[in-house]
């Protein structure tokens, strides 16, 4: 495996399920996989989940990590082309790359939507440098338009808890103040898709995701209709992507609140984190025994690990 940025990378999903399922039974398994390799994990963006359980996922496989928050211990970088660089950016993109691969072995790399341009952001301009130039297999760690190792972990929760042998997943909008990237409910759609659930997205006018992730995806306009007999709640902001980037509502309406969850199959609630209370979910919801947020975000290590093992693996190939 040679990059990890959607759920064709992994190929078999059951096969991914039950690898992880093994990962999470004996994390220290495979740390001779990960001797004398080195994990780099490079920051554009803030993280809490990410970067400490790519990190725990590393170490578990017996991995040297490097973190660098590139914004913030790195030189500034400049990301355009053919510009002349006499700005507050010493350094371009194409050099620091290459450069950063020759300290790894793996490559991880967060970089959202800027929302400065949908091409930019939609065609990955920041992550396929990366891919392009660090001659080092790259895992996404959320880029500007996927986030697949949240929704690796989200599949893995959702395997975990659910009660009957295919249940209805409902992704849901919910209001937030600032604008939020596509990449979270892009991914959570593109893995959901093929995974053996029902599917059904509600949202409010104006924020549907690219078409390339709500082909064939059941969208229901009306939240509480959505809700009814829901196995796993699911809640996420994001911008519209017609509109590129704007807020069209704060509808604090759309907030996952108790009579909401009363009209689910007793559904368990969902969300990537870091989450508004009040404005995504109410207090009472996600401190419901219901919620299963932090076991989700647990499920982070695993996912990361699945995808850092396999990768290992593939490295150790091309010695014998
Ligand atoms: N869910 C998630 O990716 O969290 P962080 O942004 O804190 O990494």
């Amino acid at each position: 495996m040679k990059r990890f940025l959607t759920p064709a990378d992994l190929g078999d999903l059951r096969k991914a399920l039950e690898d992880a399922k093994s990962v999470k039974n004996n994390p220290y398994a495979d740390q001779a996989l990960g001797r004398n390799k080195t994990l780099l994990l490079i920051f554009f963006n803030s993280s809490l989940r990410t970067r400490l359980s790519s990190q725990r996922a590393g170490f578990n496989l017996g991995m040297n990590v490097i973190v660098l928050d590139i914004n913030n211990d790195g030189w500034k970088l400049e990301t355009e082309f053919g510009v002349v660089m006499d700005g507050d950016k010493p350094e371009h993109i194409r050099e620091a790359v290459p450069v950063m691969g020759q300290y790894c072995d793996i490559i991880g790399v967060r970089s959202f939507a800027r929302f400065e341009s949908k091409e930019d952001d939609y065609s990955e301009k920041i992550l396929n440098q990366f891919i392009e130039l660090s001659g080092k297999p790259v895992i996404s760690l959320e880029s500007a338009t996927r986030h697949p190792l949240q929704a690796f972990a989200d599949l893995i929760t959702i395997e975990e808890y659910k009660t009957k042998p295919r249940p209805k997943v409902v992704l849901t909008w919910a209001p937030h103040p600032r604008a939020l990237p596509q990449a979270v409910p892009n991914s959570f759609v593109e893995w959901m898709k093929i995974a053996d659930v029902d599917l059904v997205v509600t949202h409010p006018e104006g924020y549907d995701l690219a078409p390339e992730f709500m082909e064939g995806v059941t969208y229901e306009p009306n939240q509480q209709k959505a809700f009814e007999g829901a196995d796993f709640i699911y809640a996420k902001n994001w911008a519209s992507f017609n509109q590129y980037g704007q807020i069209l509502s704060k509808d604090r309406s759309w907030t996952v609140d108790e009579a909401k969850m009363a009209l689910t199959n007793n559904a368990k609630f969902m969300h990537c984190l870091p989450v508004r209370r009040n404005m995504i979910v109410t207090d009472g919801v996600i401190e419901s025994p219901n919620s299963i947020v932090v076991q989700e975000a647990a499920n982070r290590v695993v996912s990361a690990q699945v995808v850092l093992k396999r990768m290992l693996q593939t490295i150790a190939e091309a010695y014998d």
